[in-house]
């Protein structure tokens, strides 16, 4: 078993994990993408999205952080776009997502979180998926208005090994500066400035708002102004 001793892990945890294995069987497939500006609470949503439907969380901005982090040639090439706001290469993300598909967990579906964000992003993404004659179910466009998400973004929190946010107004962590889960500390983001906003806020209306109209017959919108709760509630009704 890979070195892994179930011994060692609690059984109650053991019972919740076979549990929530045995529910995920009469769980249909779902292949979904959420689509919104920076802020908009797509990565909020997605861990509610992929528990409740078994599904597994594909976010390219935290892949792409994690190879900036651990100085891959990849994370190299990618870290100059990120840190100006600006998209990285269509080759990089596609590459990225093609590989991380093949996970195990992903083979009943998925949530797609930031991905895709162009319109040859999106063609890549229905080629891919054609080869295994499957196709997209859903897309929730997350829409907020660019005045609101300046403070979402400038009040971030993340934990960056769990990808976890936090808001120091809306969704604070039980201990100020501090991960609820692991008790690591919390850190700001390189991009969560106002300035660097400004150019993904462009990114999004240029290069991202059309693949909201490519994939038109399957979009869901989303009024993710709400508070969290609420915007959890449409996000259920839309998956229903
Ligand atoms: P990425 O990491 O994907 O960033 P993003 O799209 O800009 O999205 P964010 O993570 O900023 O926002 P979110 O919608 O997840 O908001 P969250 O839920 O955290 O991408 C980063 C960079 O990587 C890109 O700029 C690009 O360079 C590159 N990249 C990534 N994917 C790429 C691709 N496919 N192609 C090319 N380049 C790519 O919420 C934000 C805050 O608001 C949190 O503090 C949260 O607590 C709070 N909040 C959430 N919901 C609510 C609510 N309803 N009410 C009040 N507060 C809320």
């Amino acid at each position: 078993m890979g070195g892994l001793d179930l011994s060692e892990i609690d059984t109650g945890d053991l019972v919740r994990e076979v549990q929530r294995r045995l529910e995920c069987l009469s769980k249909p497939e779902k292949r979904l993408i959420l689509i919104g500006p920076p802020g908009s609470g797509k990565g909020t949503q997605s861990p509610m999205i992929k528990n409740e439907n078994c599904l597994c969380h594909l976010a390219t901005g935290d892949m792409l952080r994690a190879a900036v982090a651990a100085k891959t040639p990849l994370g190299l090439e990618a870290k100059k776009a990120m840190e100006a706001g600006a998209l990285v290469s269509d080759e990089i993300v596609v590459g990225l997502i093609e590989d991380n598909m093949k996970r195990p967990e992903c083979r009943t579906g998925f949530v797609l979180d930031g991905f895709p964000r162009t319109v040859v992003q999106a063609q890549k993404l229905d080629e891919m998926l054609q080869h295994k004659g499957q196709t997209i179910d859903r897309v929730l466009n997350f829409a907020v208005r660019d005045q609101l998400l300046v403070d979402r973004i400038t009040g971030r929190w993340v934990h960056p090994a769990s990808g976890r946010s936090y808001h120091e107004k809306f969704a604070p962590p039980k201990v100020a500066g501090v991960d609820d889960v692991t008790g690591e500390p919390l850190v700001k983001r390189k991009d969560d400035n106002a300035e660097t906003l400004k150019s993904r806020l462009s990114a999004f209306h240029a290069q991202t708002a059309p693949v909201i109209a490519y994939y038109k017959e399957k979009v869901v919108h989303i009024k993710a102004d709400k508070a969290q709760g609420e915007v959890a509630g449409q996000v259920r009704r839309a998956l229903a």
